[in-house]
């Protein structure tokens, strides 16, 4: 052994290309620079998608596809270039639209990646595991991992909704399963919104439930019992970051509805504007009402009712609704459950400015 630095002699490169020769690699021959939560910075680009630019494209989708064996589904993914070619709105998270004509019938079946579904449009039946869920406009429907789950319209309106899916948390473990149902849509073995009878009343449970399962037992939340609990919240508290908002819960845990996706619902009261904050969860925002804008990173992201946009990690974000009258509602689906479960989940206040952020672009400017 001797006190001499060999780092950067001959014998050194001669060692290093024999590791790699036999497949092998020395741990000092890479920098590791330290990083803390204050420097690290969004991997990839935020993305805005306006409704005016999707609706026009779900008509079209629908003049030209059927759900069914040939298309399987009629759905338009919203894509972030910033990760191209993945498929993905945030690394972990695929947003996507769906469109089901009446009398359509989108056939069953079951994957490992687990779904939500946000209702924006029309009416219509989702069956999960046998349970006719009836799905309405703002009502948020859960398709957990590996239940057999199809679609059918049965009104005289066209029906449109959300897709939220973990596909790239899946394809990362190498855990991804499809499976077709033999025929149409998987049979009715459940009471209509079974669950919801059960467990819907988010504060009542049936005396025998006291286990706490992984994943919700209730599948459907309807949109007036979470309009109305938003404004109940509104009349107590609000949050620095997010202002009113709230969590989609499991009832027998009181968590996160699914292990590898949380949903929330948040309004941002007239004339709000948000402290920013930025953490290691990604997530996808839907305007649902009201119009505004959020601040990510310094740019500036404006919002009218309908539009979507994709949040990455490590990004400094505040809201702002920018009317004095109107509330802004905003749907969103993380991935915070995966990084809580791993130990991974960090949260940073911006400090300077009184938690605001100074304004440089605009998305038009910044991306185009
Ligand atoms: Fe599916
Ligand atoms: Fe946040």
């Amino acid at each position: 052994m001797t006190t001499e630095s060999k780092l950067n002699s001959p014998e050194m490169e001669e060692f290093y290309n024999d590791l790699a020769g036999m497949n092998m690699d020395a741990l000092w021959h890479h920098n590791f620079p330290s990083q803390t939560a204050a420097e690290k910075s969004a991997p990839y680009q935020p993305c805005r998608w306006l409704w005016k630019d999707i609706e026009p494209m779900i008509w079209r989708a629908g003049d030209l596809v059927q759900p069914g064996p040939e298309s399987h589904r009629r759905v338009i993914q919203l894509k972030n270039p910033g990760l191209a070619p993945m498929p993905g709105a945030t690394h972990t998270l695929v947003l996507a639209l769906q469109l089901v004509y009446p009398g359509e019938v989108a056939p069953s079946h079951r994957h490992t990646p687990t779904a939500i579904r946000f209702m924006l449009k029309g009416k219509t039946v989702t069956m999960v595991d046998g349970e006719p869920i009836t799905m309405n406009p703002g009502d948020l429907v859960l398709t957990p991992n590996w239940t057999w789950h199809g679609h059918t319209n049965e009104t005289n309106e066209p029906a449109i909704w959300i897709d939220n899916l973990d596909v790239p948390i899946v394809g990362a473990l190498k855990a991804g399963i499809h499976e077709d149902f033999p025929e149409g849509l998987d049979p009715s073995t459940k009471m209509p919104d079974e669950s919801f009878r059960r467990f819907g009343s988010g504060h009542l449970r049936p005396i025998k439930s006291k286990k706490a399962e992984l994943i919700s037992p209730l599948h459907s939340y309807p949109w007036e019992q979470t309009h109305q609990a938003l404004h109940e919240l509104a009349s107590v508290e609000a949050d620095a970051f997010d202002d009113v908002a709230l969590e989609y819960t499991n009832p027998t845990t009181g968590g996160h509805v699914l292990p590898t996706l949380a949903c929330q619902i948040q309004m941002i009261r007239p004339g709000v504007h948000t402290k920013a904050h930025k953490h290691s969860s990604s997530a996808v925002f839907h305007v649902y009402k009201g119009s505004g804008h959020v601040i990510v990173d310094g740019v500036k992201i404006a919002w009218k009712e309908g539009d979507f946009f994709s949040l990455p990690p490590w990004c400094n974000h505040e809201f702002v609704n920018d009317s004095n009258s109107e509330e802004l509602v905003l749907y969103s689906s993380t991935d915070q459950p995966v990084f809580e479960a791993l130990g991974l989940w960090h949260e940073l206040a911006y400090e300077k400015n009184g938690g605001h952020q100074e304004v440089v672009a605009t998305y038009e400017e910044r991306y185009g």
